[in-house]
């Protein structure tokens, strides 16, 4: 009997994912995206970057106020926070490829201030479109999943973030996914100890990705 193929789905919804012969063009393709309204606010893209055979791929939840104006993820606060805990936890960011289960900033206007408001269902689902994409060009060894916006758009469905924190579980394309918080749950965390406390777990969840990566020199 001949083996069945894994079937060339996306790990998020549906099989309708960007095609493009390289991470450039979809984001360039992505430039013009109008599968939602996001766009209309935002100031621009902000498409995934790193390293286009990534071992490990890294998935936020949407650009913030930084990200949007720098056209680039994980650049403000919260990317500041990930890369201290990325380098405790001894791990490259440049060995890996970070991006966004949304691509377009949400906000809502206070004043002057633009605050982050979370996507919606459908958004998150437009946009699995673009990750879909990014996943099927990089095919990585690992996804981290940080938070829950990213772990609904990889699952396809609800899956509970406290309950399966810290395993690795399974995307339909059978890619090992790694469930952790986002940064910014670590940020609003008012009591010292328990913001130390809550920093070390997540250092302890990123340091399972070490072993998917290429060994590094010394
Ligand atoms: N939060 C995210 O989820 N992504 C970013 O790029 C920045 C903040």
């Amino acid at each position: 009997m001949t083996a069945l193929r894994a079937p060339k789905l996306p790990p998020v919804f549906g099989t309708d994912h960007a095609e493009g012969s390289s991470l450039g063009k979809l984001h360039h393709d992505a430039e013009d995206c109008r599968r939602c309204d996001l766009y209309r606010d935002a100031t621009q893209v902000v498409f995934g970057e790193g390293p286009k055979d990534a071992a490990v791929v890294l998935v936020g939840e949407q650009p913030g106020d930084h990200e949007d104006l720098a056209g680039r993820p994980f650049v403000g606060p919260a990317g500041r926070l990930l890369d201290e805990c990325l380098h405790e936890a001894e791990i490259d960011r440049s060995l890996c490829y970070v991006t966004n289960a949304v691509k377009h900033f949400k906000f809502e206007l206070r004043g002057k201030r633009r605050l982050h408001t979370r996507p919606n269902a459908g958004e998150i689902k437009a946009c699995a479109f673009w990750l879909g994409g990014e996943l099927d060009l990089i095919r990585p060894s690992l996804i981290v999943a940080l938070g829950a916006t990213a772990l609904y758009s990889l699952m396809g469905r609800s899956v509970g973030l406290t309950k399966r924190r810290g395993e690795v579980l399974e995307t339909v394309t059978g890619t090992p996914l790694l469930v952790t918080i986002h940064p910014s749950y670590l940020l609003r965390i008012r009591s010292r100890g328990d913001a130390a406390e809550a920093r070390r777990h997540f250092i302890s969840d990123l340091e399972q990705v070490k072993s998917y990566l290429p060994r590094q020199e010394q």
